[in-house]
């Protein structure tokens, strides 16, 4: 997501220092670039769309004038990227400037409540709303402090922000709910920021901000204070001993295993997709006569889990298509009727565009999800939505899949209410279970992770994997086995149980092993009957099961357990954690790097 760096030094000029800093953010990948500072009772903005290297060519970042200063880099998440939707967002008068990480999640309402008291917006950031309500608030005679606390109490969704303000000239303020906001303490001046990497050439000291603080920067110290309780923190630094390039995985050996664990808060921000888009999207699927999903890889698999999800909660056929086959498949058929929802975590694969273009010549409505708005995908859909999952660095994707399946499944309950297929008691329960499912990721990855360590170290030598699960469970099983066999370099073979003796069943001979794909569901007698078989026949059985199946527990050899009582058309979330981390864990059983598997690229932009 967004990067965020504040800086008050006490002397010196302090845009250079942010501009280096913003470019230790340049890994995680950004679209726009921003830095404003204060300086005699004036604030100094260039913002504009493109790298870090090109900005500063168009626009010199360094010559800013003054010692305390913001700076952004942006992943769109509301508005392209243009340079007017670069951070900082300002009020009208130009004098509070705001960076922002995170979603507002009620910034359409706000956003109104402002117009009508006069205020002027330009962008179509969601962040824009805070700039105008800190205005607001120091109209009523709020000091800077007290001005942005209430702004922040009113705020719906995640941030961390930094505020400057013209007429306080050595303070920055910042504030942190549900995103990232670390404080660094040193002799030169105080600086906040979403991540560590940004700090590290000033100060090893640091003070974590807790979810609802605010945290009062200037030049020598820093102040906590509860946002709610406005009762003052004390809270000493601690130091930190990372590199930087330990500092950009956040301490974690890999950025797979760093993305794998980020996918409860990533999870959530899936759970923030705008309205209007989600009904804008259901409107169009709503009215297709053929809806094709279409998708390579990790994405396709997504889309074969949303079948599933479409089928069963909206009566609507949808037919998954690999990218790369979809014209060959089903060209000639497509029509003005026809209707292709393209998935892509990166916008840009070639095989997907390929397609795309294929049909928009044929007079189809393209539709599109996608994490990377600005990217082609957004530009030729008529429609799209983001999946939110933030920049995805390792090669093997784990939280686009996630994620994807969050957009999915907000679609499906969407369509189904539409199309009126679902009872109000079924709606409310499974509109109340989509909302637990980020907790449940982070209790499986808590609680399972050594486990399922041990289980990679003990099938490390093994030299074929089958992956096997039925209904909705087969598309989890076909993400494990792509995951295992990406990074590990382990043939594997992904079916649906039911097709697996009718032919790969040859394969099975004492000791082979066979990961099932278990939820408590409507498939749960049949699936036990394939375990029956393969058992038979002296394979060896790895089930990541319900935890209250004892029956599947009872025949496996090793299990993982998921938390009970989750809908069976919710399941791929959380039964695909513990594949993405035995996959993981296998490549590093094997001396392998997750995040550079050979021969592939993150995006794949050749046919
Ligand atoms: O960016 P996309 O979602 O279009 O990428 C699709 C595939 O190239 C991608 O999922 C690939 O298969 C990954 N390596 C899977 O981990």
């Amino acid at each position: 997501m967004c990067g965020i760096f504040g800086c008050v030094l006490q002397k010196g000029a302090v845009a250079p220092l942010i501009h280096s800093g913003l470019k230790r953010l340049e890994y995680r990948g950004y679209d726009s670039v921003g830095i404003a500072t204060v300086f005699k009772g004036r604030i100094y903005l260039k913002k504009d769309r493109g790298k870090i290297d090109e900005v500063h060519a168009r626009w010199n970042l360094n010559d800013l004038p003054g010692k305390m200063g913001i700076g952004h880099t942006r992943w769109a998440t509301h508005g392209a990227p243009l340079q007017i939707n670069a951070h900082p967002q300002v009020d009208c008068s130009g004098k509070v400037a705001v960076i922002h990480n995170g979603i507002i999640e009620n910034f359409a309402e706000l956003r109104d409540e402002l117009i009508n008291k006069n205020h002027g917006f330009v962008s179509k950031t969601d962040t824009e709303v805070i700039p105008h309500l800190i205005e607001e608030n120091l109209k009523t005679g709020l000091d800077f402090k007290e001005a942005v606390r209430e702004a922040v109490t009113k705020l719906e969704g995640s941030y961390a922000i930094c505020v400057v303000y013209s007429g306080a000239p050595n303070k920055i303020i910042s504030a942190r709910k549900a995103s990232p906001l670390v404080i660094g303490i040193s002799d030169k001046g105080v600086c906040a920021s979403s991540d560590i990497p940004t700090v590290l050439p000033l100060t090893n000291k640091i003070i974590e901000v807790n979810n609802g603080e605010i945290a009062v920067l200037s030049e020598k110290e820093v102040e906590i204070r509860r946002i709610e309780s406005w009762e003052r923190i004390s809270r000493k630094p601690c130091e930190i001993t990372w590199t930087l390039e330990m500092a950009q995985k956040q301490g974690y050996p890999h950025f797979m295993l760093k993305e794998i664990h980020e996918q409860p808060s990533r999870l959530q921000d899936g759970l923030r997709l705008q309205e209007n888009y989600l009904n804008l999207l259901t409107t169009f699927l709503d009215r297709s006569k053929e809806i094709y999903l279409i998708a390579c890889g990790t994405s396709y698999n997504a889309c074969v889990a949303a079948s599933y999800m479409f089928s069963n909660l909206c009566n609507l056929i949808t037919h998954p298509v690999l990218a790369s086959e979809f014209v060959e498949q089903y060209g000639n058929a497509v029509n003005i009727d026809s209707t292709i929802l393209a998935v892509s975590q990166s916008g840009e694969t070639a095989d997907v565009l390929n397609a795309i273009e294929y049909a928009r010549f044929r007079a189809a409505t393209i539709l599109g999800i996608t994490n990377s708005i600005g990217s082609t995908l957004t530009r030729v859909a008529r429609a799209y939505i983001s999946q939110q999952s933030g920049p995805e660095i390792g090669v093997a994707a784990t939280k686009t899949f996630t994620s994807q399946l969050m957009v999915f499944a907000q679609l499906a309950l969407h369509l189904a209410k539409i199309r009126g297929k679902v009872s109000q008691n079924q709606m409310d329960y499974l509109t109340e279970k989509i909302q637990e499912i980020p907790a449940l990721v982070e209790e499986i990855i808590q609680i399972q992770e050594k486990k399922i360590r041990k289980i990679a170290k003990k099938y490390k030598e093994k030299a074929c994997f089958y992956f096997l699960g039925r209904g909705i469970s087969t598309a989890t099983a076909i993400e494990g086995r792509l995951k295992l066999l990406e990074i590990a370099y382990i043939p594997s073979i992904a079916y649906p149980a039911g097709e697996s003796k009718h032919g790969p069943i040859s394969l099975i001979e004492q000791g082979f092993p066979i990961i099932f794909v278990c939820p408590k569901d409507s498939t749960q007698k049949a699936l036990i009957g394939n375990i029956m078989e393969m058992k038979a026949r002296g394979g060896t059985i790895i089930a990541v099961v319900d935890e209250s199946n004892d029956e599947i527990k009872k025949l496996a050899d090793d299990y993982i357990e998921i938390p009970a009582d989750i809908p069976e058309l919710w399941t791929p979330i959380p039964y695909v954690i513990p594949l993405q981390l035995f996959a993981y864990y296998m490549a590093i059983e094997k001396g392998l790097n997750p995040d550079m598997p050979r021969n592939l690229a993150k995006s794949v932009t050749v046919l």
